[in-house]
């Protein structure tokens, strides 16, 4: 019988800080509820963590750690491919290619270039800018169905849409035009302390975000500490403009617990912010500590997790060097 080829699923995490809650929900528990029915290739972006100053041995230390979090999240090494990005060099070389497809005027539109610009002034670099490119040939090396992704990425997902479509405008299909896959609930979580800021590895203020490797006294201090709203009804109610810090802890709650905003606000009617702010801690350090414990337990098996990633380099060089001696074949380049 011909065996049915699944769609495709990618994404990656950059390791330049400790992986978050809005990670979590934004990106990877996606990824895992889906493994089953895609082919799945999920990297360490370790490549786009040094558009920013990173100190070489924490960069080491949390890739592996990233790793290991992503198995521990529900990542099964047999069912998805996982690997680090600057071990397939098809990403440095197709990025190469498609800088040149990547006009100045889109990378300048970038916001999240625009941001990262506006909080390193000293250290606004070249590949900060073309990073964009480089995400676009992270996609298009595994020709992708799905890029599942947080909101913040919908923009880089779509400048990869324009390039493959550049691309294949001028050399024929080379490229699947992929599809950015962003969760309904936690697309956005925002800072605890700032809800109208994005949770961030990168934060300077360690109460605003959720660590994954975090211990719960922690996390219930920090929820129950979590920015509410100045208004006067104090009751959980969800509508982000005039409520964003309850809000975000609906959202927060809702994609733990799979209840509805709905359901939510019946559970909390009359209950006030005292009840529901622990009540999200609680939750949340329910759904991290098997993810915690379990990411401990792997970190101490280095052999284990060097099996992992370098089998998840080699499945993923065999699919990006297919997509890649295509591209160097269409633009011109003489075969090795
Ligand atoms: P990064 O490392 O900033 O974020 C990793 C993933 O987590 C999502 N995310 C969030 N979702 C909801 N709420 C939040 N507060 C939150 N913070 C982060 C992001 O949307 C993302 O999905 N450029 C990418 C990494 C990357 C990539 C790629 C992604 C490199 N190449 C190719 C997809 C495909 C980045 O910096 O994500």
């Amino acid at each position: 019988m011909e065996e049915i080829k699944k769609k495709v699923m990618l994404s990656g995490i950059q390791p330049s800080g400790e992986l978050t809650l809005g990670s979590y929900l934004g990106a990877i528990k996606n990824w895992v509820e889906r493994t089953d029915e895609f082919d799945n290739f999920y990297f360490m972006a370790d490549m786009h963590s040094i558009t920013a100053r990173q100190n070489p041995s924490d960069l080491r230390r949390r890739t592996l750690q990233q790793l290991a979090q992503y198995i521990a999240c529900g990542l099964d090494p047999e069912k998805n491919t996982l690997f680090i990005q600057s071990h397939v060099p098809a990403h440095a070389e197709l990025g190469w290619v498609l800088n040149c497809y990547t006009m100045f005027g889109e990378l300048s539109r970038m916001t999240q270039f625009k941001d990262k610009s506006a909080k390193h002034k000293d250290n606004i670099n070249g590949g900060l800018f073309t990073y964009p490119a480089l995400i676009a040939a992270d996609i298009l090396l595994y020709q992708p169905d799905y890029v599942p992704v947080g909101e913040d990425q919908k923009q880089h997902c779509e400048l990869t849409r324009d390039v493959a479509q550049r691309f294949n405008g001028i050399y024929g299909e080379v490229f699947k035009i992929p599809e950015p896959y962003i969760p309904k609930i936690g697309a956005r979580i925002m800072s605890l302390t700032d809800p109208v800021s994005k949770m961030s590895k990168s934060d300077k203020d360690p109460n605003g975000s959720i660590h994954l490797m975090e211990k719960p006294e922690d996390i219930l201090r920090k929820f129950k500490r979590a920015v509410t709203d100045s208004d006067t009804e104090h009751c959980v109610r969800y509508d982000p403009e005039t409520k964003p810090g309850v809000s975000n802890l609906m959202q927060i709650y809702s994609a733990v617990t799979g209840k509805s905003l709905q359901e939510i606000e019946t559970e909390f009617a009359g209950l006030g912010y005292g009840a529901f702010k622990p009540a999200v801690g609680e939750a949340v350090i329910e759904t991290l500590r098997p993810i915690r414990q379990e990411a401990e337990r792997i970190m101490k098996d280095k052999a284990y997790l060097e099996s992992v990633y370098k089998e998840g380099a080699k499945k993923a060089s065999y699919t990006a060097e297919k997509t890649l001696r295509k591209v160097y074949k269409k633009i011109g380049f003489v075969e090795r």
